[in-house]
């Protein structure tokens, strides 16, 4: 019987060189390659070309930016997740999604093996083989840059041998992933963390040293999720879309940061993700217009969890669910209109607006509406200082 192997191709040299490894040190008859367009750029006919070449039987592109946005990209902004507290989960968001989609690609040709070109050192790995197993249990996974470490330049070498076509010999420093949520640039100069990042790898953004004049958009939102920019209805792909060339040109959305990565090191990440940093910049604004204290204190601390559990890989999991269905119902009430001021490296909200608002301008009020019952604070502070006094009057008997 001939055996299959299913891989989440991108086009690059590592999951190039993974369809020759495959074939050639795993004795796979087959492999089945299989991109996902999740809005990255990315170059189709040199793709083909190179998997062709590699020996791909068969090459599949999968566009799944419609489903990463309204399946999994809004379901993040209602979630407003940043992990620790900055990075808004680019990579994290969409490995579940390929991975998923892809294995149903094995699943249909009961392929034995699913495979993927992560290295042992990342979190990707991790959003891979979870998402794989959950969809396809049972499947052996392959990780061929886990099971022995290859250099660029191996690589190179290696895919020439095989008549490989490789454009630029001195590919990027960089290691890049990219949707359309944002991208996340690691390696090359920013290993040194003390080095600070240059122009030169940012594609969506602009320097936010030479943004243009300041300038006000409003985002509607229909239960927590972003439906219009300045009145013009979207589907969510396009609105975010929309969204990273605006705010890409004040440079809105560059992160840099020292993360913990799953595996247990810290590493050294920038980021640019103008449209996640407005949108979910937006969306917190309008939460605190109309939810409650309890709710948003509740909902704060599921956010951290979901956003943690998410990047460690676990998006198929019951935890993950049950919190969605928390955050749903919240979001009943998250319909409204915020406006946002993009200037240079930053997106300011400066208005919000909603028919569910709790905010109440006659309670809190300093002027002639005031309908604030203050007759009513004097007891509520007696009552609740009760235990204050106590403690203080056992600490004075005590010395
Ligand atoms: N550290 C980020 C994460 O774990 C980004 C990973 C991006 N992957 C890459 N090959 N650059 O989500």
């Amino acid at each position: 019987m001939s055996r299959t192997a299913v891989l989440c191709y991108s086009g690059g040299l590592d999951t190039t060189c993974a369809i020759c490894w495959l074939k050639e040190d795993y004795g796979f008859d087959d492999v089945v390659a299989v991109m996902a367009d999740v809005g990255q750029e990315y170059d189709l006919e040199q793709a083909i070309e190179r998997g062709e070449v590699a020996g791909a039987k068969e090459i599949i592109v999968l566009d799944l930016k419609e489903r990463f946005a309204n399946g999994i990209v809004a379901q993040a902004i209602k979630t407003n997740a940043l992990y620790e507290g900055r990075y808004p989960l680019v990579s994290a968001l969409s490995r579940p999604l390929i991975a998923g989609a892809v294995a149903e690609v094995a699943l249909e040709r009961q392929a034995e093996a699913l495979v993927h070109g992560c290295t042992g050192k990342g979190n990707d790995q991790l959003r891979f083989d979870y998402a794989f197993k959950a969809n396809y249990p049972g499947v052996k996974v392959i990780a061929p840059l886990r099971d022995q470490v290859r250099t660029r330049e191996e690589e190179i070498v290696y895919a020439q041998e095989r008549g490989i076509p490789i454009t630029n010999t001195k590919e990027s420093p960089y290691s890049i992933d990219e949707n359309l949520f944002g991208r996340a640039i690691e390696s090359g100069m920013l290993e040194d963390a003390w080095n600070a990042p240059p122009e030169e790898p940012y594609t969506m953004t602009s320097d936010p040293t030479k943004a243009p004049a300041p300038k006000e958009i409003v985002i509607a939102f229909e239960a927590g999720v972003p439906v219009s920019l300045d009145g013009k209805k979207l589907p969510v792909h396009e609105l975010i879309h929309q969204m990273n060339v605006e705010a890409g040109k004040y440079g809105i959305g560059r992160i840099d940061m020292i993360e913990n990565r799953a595996v247990g090191i810290k590493s050294r990440e920038v980021y640019e993700a103008p449209a996640a940093t407005c949108l979910i910049e937006a969306h917190k604004a309008l939460e605190d217009l109309v939810l409650t204290r309890d709710e948003l204190r509740l909902k704060h601390y599921l956010e951290v969890r979901w956003t943690e559990i998410v990047y460690e890989g676990k998006w198929f999991s019951p935890a993950r669910e049950a919190i969605d269905a928390f955050v749903d119902h919240t979001q009943k009430m998250v319909t409204g209109e915020v406006r946002l001021r993009l200037q240079g490296g930053q997106a300011v909200v400066v208005g919000r607006r909603s028919d569910n608002a709790l905010y109440a301008e006659t309670l809190a009020s300093y002027g002639a509406s005031d309908t604030f019952p203050h007759e009513a604070a004097e007891g509520l502070i007696t009552l609740l200082s009760l235990e204050t006094e106590a403690v203080a009057a056992r600490a004075r008997k005590n010395s």
